[in-house]
């Protein structure tokens, strides 16, 4: 049973306040919506009344309200004895689908690209001969780990086949490092923003993260992050150095040369997620960060570029590293499967007809959301990001939060901007995704109006200071 402490949940809960609802609606909101993004895991065991009061400096009569109107829909479970437990009924995993809400722009994610049926059938010609193998590939099948050097070769890190590894996606790949890299303990630098999921990883790892902050103008702070591995000195740091998630950033080649000598002067090992790194609208090629340190670890993954339900993603880093890796990997799982990475092989086979695709298709999206945006909400200054996968938009007057709670009403599901932080940070941004069609983007960004019209604007909170 996981039990978080008062303090922790006031961390998580950020800002919670709603200037439209008392006090404990707007409490009880604040909980389910950290319950539905997953920074609230399903079963945890909320603190006493008494305590959470005290940490958020409210009367122990607005938690049990909260607590209370939580109960009644269904939210959290109450057990004599025992105490208040999150629960998300009969699916673990919040899934907009489940509950009727058509538009989910919680993932940014886009349907298969064209050749990937084609992909999937050359892959079925070519398993043969694979059936009178073992197909416990736990490095991976040769000729992916082939293509896939071969894909770093061309970018200029040269790079052998031995020093891949192949993982079932990327999120699995993040996962293996923050396992073996970080202890329990250990400082992790990250990006702040930075994509959800590794922070999920990172937290599994329990170690601690240190944010180092992104903007989606300015860029990295790298005073700062060269501040954070010099004091901090981080075992790991997960950067995104391509269209970084969720602000479409990227790291200048000069920028990259100085943070890899940094992340080495103070031991830290860097991991460069370029997952997004193939969605290049207008930027032009940049080197690798691996280009700029052979300690830094590289992950990738074809669930951007091809389909997410692919689940082929790499590792690539030094041989004696890979080789760790795959030791430690066995214990979870022993291998990607062997017909998936076939059909990787035939996409690896097509990058270039696959990047022009997802190019033509994410411009088409881009324009639809600035516009729409710019009709709907004419006084947002509206980013227009190099490349990626979404907007990273100041939502000031609305919360986050509160914008989010509304559009699922209205038929939307959004994740807030706090789900790409720490400590409540971010409640006046908000990731909107572009990998949509135009005409359900049209639809997405109506129904956001009709959510922000639901809500009496108001200043915004100050962000809680970290505890
Ligand atoms: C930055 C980043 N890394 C990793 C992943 C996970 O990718 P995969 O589907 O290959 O596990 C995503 C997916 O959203 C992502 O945005």
């Amino acid at each position: 049973m996981i039990a978080i402490t008062a303090r922790r949940l006031a961390s998580i809960l950020g800002p919670w306040r709603s200037s439209g609802s008392p006090a404990y609606a707007a409490l009880a909101d604040r909980v389910r919506l950290v319950s539905l993004d997953g920074r609230l895991a399903h079963g945890t065991r909320l603190p006493a009344e008494r305590d959470l009061a005290a940490a958020l400096r409210v009367s122990r009569t607005t938690v049990a309200s909260a607590y209370g109107r939580l109960r009644e829909v269904g939210a959290i479970e109450s057990r004599r004895g025992s105490g208040s437990f999150v629960s998300l009924g009969t699916r673990p995993s919040a899934d907009p689908a489940a509950d009727g809400i058509p538009l989910d722009f919680t993932k940014a994610a886009m349907p298969a690209a064209l050749p990937v049926a084609a992909c999937y059938a050359a892959a079925a010609q070519r398993i043969g001969p694979e059936l009178a193998r073992s197909g416990y590939e736990i490095v991976g099948h040769p000729e992916l780990r082939e293509a896939i050097a071969a894909h770093f070769s061309r970018r200029g890190v040269a790079t052998d086949a031995d020093q891949i590894l192949v993982t079932s996606g990327a999120q699995h790949a993040i996962a293996l490092l923050a396992r073996l890299l970080a202890s329990p303990g250990d400082r992790a630098l990250i990006e702040h923003p930075t994509y959800p999921h590794a922070i999920d990883a990172i937290s599994s790892a329990r170690a601690r993260p240190v944010p180092v902050p992104v903007d989606p103008d300015a860029g990295w702070d790298l005073d700062e992050a060269e501040a954070a591995l010099r004091d901090a000195a981080p075992t790991v740091g997960y950067v995104m150095p391509d269209f970084q998630n969720p602000t479409g950033a990227s790291l200048p080649d000069d920028a990259r040369a100085r943070l890899a000598r940094a992340a080495d002067r103070h031991g830290t090992v860097l991991i460069a997620d370029e997952t997004t790194m193939w969605l290049d609208l207008r930027r032009g090629p940049r080197q690798p960060l691996a280009a700029f340190s052979p300690s830094v670890v590289t992950v990738g993954g074809l669930g951007k570029l091809a389909w997410g339900g692919l689940r082929v993603g790499w590792i690539r880093a030094g041989r004696t590293f890979i080789a760790r890796l795959a030791q430690s990997r066995t214990s979870m799982d022993l291998g990607t499967p062997v017909f998936e990475q076939l059909v990787a092989v035939e996409l690896m086979a097509r990058e270039a007809d696959l990047v022009a695709e997802r190019r033509a298709r994410l411009s088409e999206g881009l324009a639809t959301m600035r516009s729409a945006l710019a009709e709907h909400f004419p006084a947002w200054t509206i980013p227009d990001p190099e490349g990626g996968l979404a907007l990273w938009i100041d939502c000031a007057p609305w919360s986050s939060s509160e914008l989010v709670l509304g559009a699922r009403d209205e038929g939307l599901a959004l994740t807030a901007g706090p789900r790409f932080g720490l400590h409540g940070a971010f409640e006046h941004r908000l990731r909107l995704p572009f990998t949509e069609s135009p005409a359900t983007i049209r639809d997405a960004v109506e129904a956001l109006r009709r959510s922000a019209d639901r809500h009496a604007s108001g200043p915004l909170p100050e962000p809680l200071v970290a505890v």
